[in-house]
């Protein structure tokens, strides 16, 4: 787990009525809770009344009520989020007296991920085929770079005919027609995180010869003929059975 610092958020003066969140990992100054995939995050909101009068408190993710045992909502209330996941990005937390909802405090996550690139793929591509390669950068923060080598040279876009597209997501690599001489080879798709570093993948790329396309619906078609002439034919020969038997 990460550093064990506590943050107190809104600074109580002793007697108005307030809360306060204390997480693990620390709630920043901006009311941010810096956090990875698949970690924990543990809340817990403390009103400064004594047990009794209206201490109660609630606590909502994004605006919604979390359900809270009996025993975790008068005075001190803990909330844990186990694991962390991508959808808790941006995840706002909120922890307010029940009795009265201006008395409240927030933290909200920020999750952060590197993008998932690793290890090799084979591709295999027909001659005259479009070859199409594409490496997901989904990440936070973004990635801040994305680029294809061939052959751990620099992608000649013109050369190859290649074009590249990004939406933020992934980086797609195309090419119309894949052509042994010119495309054959290994891609790497290298990004780079300015949390996480250098990530990338590689694309063996294989281009084969043209294989001829069997024409498959004339083939089914004649398969089913096929069934039905049999089917009639033991019909019409169960008919003769039958009568044969009486
Ligand atoms: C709620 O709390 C605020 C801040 O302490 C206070 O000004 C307000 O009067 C309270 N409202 C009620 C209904 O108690
Ligand atoms: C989340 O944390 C990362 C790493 O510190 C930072 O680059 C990014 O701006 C933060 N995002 C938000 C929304 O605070
Ligand atoms: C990349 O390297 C492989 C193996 O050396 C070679 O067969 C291929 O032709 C090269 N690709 C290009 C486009 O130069």
């Amino acid at each position: 787990m990460g550093s064990y610092c506590f943050l107190v958020l809104a600074l109580c003066v002793a007697q108005t009525l307030c809360v306060t969140i204390e997480s693990v990992p620390g709630v920043d100054g901006n009311g941010v809770i810096l956090t990875e995939l698949e970690t924990t995050v543990s809340l817990v909101c403390r009103s400064n009344r004594s047990e009794g009068e209206g201490a109660e408190l609630v606590w909502l993710r994004n605006g919604a009520r979390v359900a809270l045992r009996e025993g975790n909502r008068k005075g001190q209330s803990a909330v844990c989020v186990m694991p962390v996941i991508h959808q808790d990005n941006g995840a706002t937390f909120t922890c307010r007296l029940s009795s009265n909802a201006t008395v409240e405090a927030s933290a909200t996550l920020n999750v952060t991920y590197p993008p998932m690139l690793s290890g090799s793929d084979d591709v295999w591509v027909e001659d005259d085929s479009p070859l199409v390669l594409h490496c997901d950068t989904f990440a936070n923060p973004p990635v801040s770079s994305v680029r294809w080598t061939l052959n751990d040279s620099a992608l000649d876009l013109l050369a190859g005919g290649f074009s590249v597209t990004d939406d933020g997501f992934a980086s797609r690599l195309s090419a119309d027609k894949a052509e042994r001489s010119k495309h054959e080879g290994l891609y790497r798709c290298i990004a780079d995180s300015p949390v996480y570093g250098i990530k990338s993948r590689d694309f063996l790329v294989t281009v084969t010869e043209k294989t001829l396309k069997f024409p498959l619906m004339p083939i089914i078609a004649g398969g089913v003929v096929v069934c039905l002439t049999v089917l009639l034919a033991i019909v019409s020969r169960w008919k003769k059975i039958i009568k044969c038997c009486k």
